[in-house]
């Protein structure tokens, strides 16, 4: 299993947070946003990382993270021009991921406290495609899973502005190593994106995919709130450890 931390983008969400800096490199608590989504494919033994950055922070990444070894991994780097879709990710990592499956995280993606039901997760997966949902206020900024009466997911939908569920698909996703070819196969959307929702639902109507419920903690960082809750909660999290 190889691992890709999408870290591309220029994150104009978060401005004038991210005019001289990537949104990926923002403290949350005490580390660079980047060390939770890395620590999380570190926890699933992942060791051979790609990580996708936009042209203009590719220096501060490799001045922060380096090859690897800090890490015991080995990291190799990638740069996304423009960011033209979560999907393109498997295009600009085609020859990293050669042969095997491939586990990707987006780079402001936090997950934190139930690395073990990721773990297996990821270690028992062997075909198709592998996603997290988690139970949301706010489905309507996310990818929104729709399910039967038997709670088998039917479709899922892009930031939908009637959420068919309260289910939101969480930024860490597990391929089998027929992803290459389904995104070269695959057209933009509407908006000039490689979508990975668009990815997601191929693989659903194939029967291949498998929606995991997920009950950990988790945070997408795209939002100001979002992100100061995401340094609350880690420091909450950290209490709780050391109080242990
Ligand atoms: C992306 C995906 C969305 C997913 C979310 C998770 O949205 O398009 O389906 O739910 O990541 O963080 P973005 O955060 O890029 O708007």
């Amino acid at each position: 299993m190889k691992g890709i931390i999408l870290a591309g983008g220029a994150g104009t969400r978060l401005h004038p947070l991210t005019k001289i800096t990537s949104k990926q490199l923002l403290p949350v608590y005490d580390r660079p946003m980047i060390y939770y989504p890395l620590q999380t494919l570190l926890d699933a033994q992942i060791r051979e990382i790609l990580i996708i950055v936009a042209p203009d922070r590719a220096g501060d990444f490799l001045r922060l993270l380096g090859s690897g070894k800090e890490f015991d991994a080995k990291f190799t780097y990638e740069i996304q021009d423009k960011p033209e879709g979560l999907a393109q990710a498997f295009l600009l990592g085609k020859t990293f991921i050669g042969d095997d499956n491939v586990t990707m995280i987006l780079g402001d993606n936090i997950f934190l406290g139930n690395e073990t039901f990721l773990l297996n997760a990821i270690r028992t997966f062997s075909q198709g495609a592998r996603v997290f949902a988690k139970d949301v206020p706010d489905p309507e900024r996310f990818g929104v899973v729709e399910f039967d009466a038997q709670m088998r997911a039917r479709t899922i939908e892009e930031k939908p502005m009637r959420p068919k569920s309260n289910h939101a698909v969480t930024g860490l996703y597990i391929y089998d190593n027929s992803v290459v070819a389904r995104v070269e196969r695959q057209k933009p959307s509407a908006r000039g994106e490689l979508e990975i929702t668009d990815l997601n639902n191929r693989y659903l109507k194939d029967n291949q995919l498998d929606v995991c419920i997920y009950d950990g903690f988790w945070l997408d960082t795209g939002t100001f709130d979002a992100l100061l809750d995401a340094g609350i909660q880690v420091r909450e999290h950290r209490k709780g450890l050391r109080a242990q």
